[in-house]
């Protein structure tokens, strides 16, 4: 599979700075094509830059959602982007976009979902009163937080937590689980069993 990663982020960027890092250190055998933000302003856009990747804003203000993911999309062939990783991405993305990359969507969501889907998962967490949490990476559907788990990793929530404590202890798993997920699909070491993403060593899934 072409191993040429397109990130896409909105804001900080600590997991793009994560992967970029796996990369660098040899963990996962991947090439950052381009970084694309919706937010000129996005902290992730200027770390990216000073990497000195291809990292590029689109701003989306005045577009609508087909509009604007037809410049995405453009922008990821221009790189020739094999797997598109949000990192970060808060905006929706257009049917016509997850048809144009099938299973090569993904996302990190600070939660174990299908629980706390949408905005805000840690303080959903909390105000639930779950005793544990953690993050997910998924395939992106055309449904909210929704696609086949490749992968989650588990944290206890504590009776002290605030919304930042309980973040920066998912945020430690989602650096970690996001280039793991990344590495299984870019090595095609799994298979889909209706919703299951199953791992698998022996049989190399052709992508
Ligand atoms: C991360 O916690 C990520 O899981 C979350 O936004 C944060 C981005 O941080 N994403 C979502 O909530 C998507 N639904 P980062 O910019 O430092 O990677």
């Amino acid at each position: 599979m072409n191993r040429r990663l397109g990130i896409l982020l909105s804001g900080r960027g600590s997991n793009f700075q994560a992967i970029a890092d796996s990369i660098d250190a040899g963990r996962l055998n991947a090439a950052i094509g381009c970084v694309i933000s919706n937010r000129p302003e996005a902290p992730g856009l200027a770390i990216a830059q000073q990497r000195k990747l291809h990292a590029v804003s689109i701003p989306s203000r005045g577009l609508d959602r087909e509009s604007y993911d037809r410049l995405l999309l453009e922008e990821l062939r221009k790189h020739d982007i094999g797997l598109v990783c949000l990192a970060g991405y808060m905006r929706l993305l257009s049917s016509a976009f997850i048809r144009a990359y099938p299973l090569r969507i993904l996302n990190i969501h600070p939660s174990l979902l299908p629980a706390f889907p949408g905005l805000d998962a840690q303080h959903q967490a909390l105000v639930h009163g779950v005793k544990f949490t953690g993050c997910t990476v998924h395939f992106v559907d055309e449904d909210l937080d929704s696609g086949p788990i490749i992968q989650q990793a588990v944290v206890p929530v504590e009776d002290d937590d605030t919304v930042e404590t309980l973040s920066a202890r998912v945020l430690k798993e989602e650096h970690r689980i996001y280039s793991e997920a990344i590495g299984t699909v870019l090595e095609g070491r799994y298979r889909i069993e209706g919703r299951r993403v199953l791992n698998n060593r022996a049989r190399m899934t052709k992508i």
